[in-house]
C-alpha cells in the first residue's frame, strides 16, 4: 500500500494508471477505521483495478460545538488495517492541502430536492454539515478521478445527498452504498462507539433494537405508521440522553413515508451521554394493501 499526502501527487499517480485503462474505486473516510469501513475497501478491491482510501478529518463538516478536535486520530492502527485488507493507496492530506488560504466553501444547496435532503433529519441538527461533506467529497473525487465511490448505508442521508450532488453535477462516478456492519449484538459500527462508557454502550443498544422492532411492527402492519413511530420514539427516549429524531421516510426522497408499496427507511439520531449516534434500517416494500 502506498501512502500519499499531497493531492497533486495522488492525482498524478492515478492519472498514470487510468491512462492504462485502470478503474479506481474510492473509499472516503475520516479514519478510526472499523469493520464497516473495511467492508467498503473489500468491495472497492473486488469491483475495481485500484482501491484508494482517504483518511481526512474534514473540519468543514463539523459544527462549532461538535467533536472535531477530539475525533479519534489513529493513523498507525488504520494503516495496519488497510494493509490487511489490501488497499492499494492511502491518501491522508493535511488540512492546508485540502483547504489552502483563501478557500471559500463554494457549494450551496439550491433547488426543489434539497430542502428535505439537506435541511431535514441530521441537517436540521447539524447546520452546514452536508455542505461540508459535499465540498470535501467533490474535492476528493476530483483528486482521485474515481469511477466508483463507496459509502456506508448507516449514513443514509449522506449517501442520498452525495447521490443527488453527483446527478446534479453530472459527475461520472457510480455510487455504491454498502450495508451497515453491526456488532454481534446489533449496535451499528461507528468510529464514535469508542467514546462510549460501559453503561452508555449498554444503553446504545436500544437504538438498533428499537429500529428492528419498529421494522417488524411496520411489516406486520401492527398499527399506523404514526402510532408505531410514536411508540418507538417513547421506547428510545427511555434509554437515550436525547433523541433528535426517529422517523420513517421514503428511502429515496427521505420524505416522511406513509405508503407501504415503496422502499422505506426507519432512522434515528440520539445522544448517549455526549456521543451522538445514528442508525437506520431498510423496510422493504410490502405487497399487503
Ligand atoms: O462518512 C464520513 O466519514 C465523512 O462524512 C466523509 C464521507 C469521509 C466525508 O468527510
Amino acid at each position: 500500500m502506498r501512502t500519499i499526502r499531497k493531492p497533486e501527487e495522488l492525482t498524478k499517480a492515478l492519472d498514470k494508471l487510468r491512462a492504462q485503462g485502470k478503474c479506481v474505486g474510492f473509499v472516503p473516510t475520516m479514519g478510526a477505521l472499523h469493520e464497516g469501513h473495511l467492508s467498503l475497501v473489500r468491495a472497492a478491491n473486488r469491483e475495481n483495478d485500484i482501491s484508494v482510501v482517504s483518511i481526512f478529518v474534514n473540519p468543514t463538516q463539523f459544527g462549532p460545538q461538535e467533536d472535531y478536535t477530539k475525533y479519534p486520530r489513529v493513523l498507525g492502527a488504520d494503516r495496519k488495517k488497510l494493509r490487511t485488507v489490501g488497499a492499494d493507496y492511502l491518501f491522508c492530506p493535511s488540512t492546508a492541502a485540502m483547504y489552502p488560504e483563501g478557500f471559500n466553501k463554494p457549494l450551496k444547496f439550491a433547488g426543489a430536492k434539497w430542502p428535505r435532503l439537506a435541511r431535514g433529519l441530521c441537517a436540521k441538527f447539524r447546520p452546514g454539515h452536508f455542505q461540508g461533506v459535499v465540498t470535501v467529497v467533490t474535492k476528493l473525487l476530483r483528486i482521485t478521478g474515481a469511477c466508483r465511490l463507496y459509502l456506508g448505508a448507516k449514513d443514509c442521508q449522506q449517501a442520498a445527498v452525495i447521490g443527488q450532488l453527483i446527478r446534479d453535477l453530472g459527475l461520472d462516478v457510480r455510487v455504491r452504498v454498502m450495508p451497515t456492519v453491526r456488532e454481534k449484538d446489533g449496535l451499528a459500527m461507528s468510529s464514535r462507539n469508542r467514546y462510549l462508557s460501559a453503561d452508555e454502550r449498554r444503553r446504545a443498544l436500544t437504538i438498533s433494537r428499537t429500529l428492528f422492532r419498529l421494522r417488524r411492527d411496520l411489516q406486520r402492519n401492527a398499527g399506523t405508521v404514526a402510532g408505531l413511530r410514536a411508540r418507538a420514539f417513547h421506547e428510545l427516549k427511555k434509554d437515550m440522553d436525547r433523541v433528535q429524531y426517529l422517523e420513517v421516510v421514503d428511502a429515496e426522497t427521505l420524505h416522511p413515508a406513509r405508503r407501504r408499496g415503496r422502499k422505506r427507511v426507519a432512522l434515528a439520531a440520539c445522544f448517549v451521554g455526549k456521543t451522538r449516534l445514528i442508525d437506520n434500517v431498510i423496510i422493504p416494500p410490502s405487497r399487503i394493501p
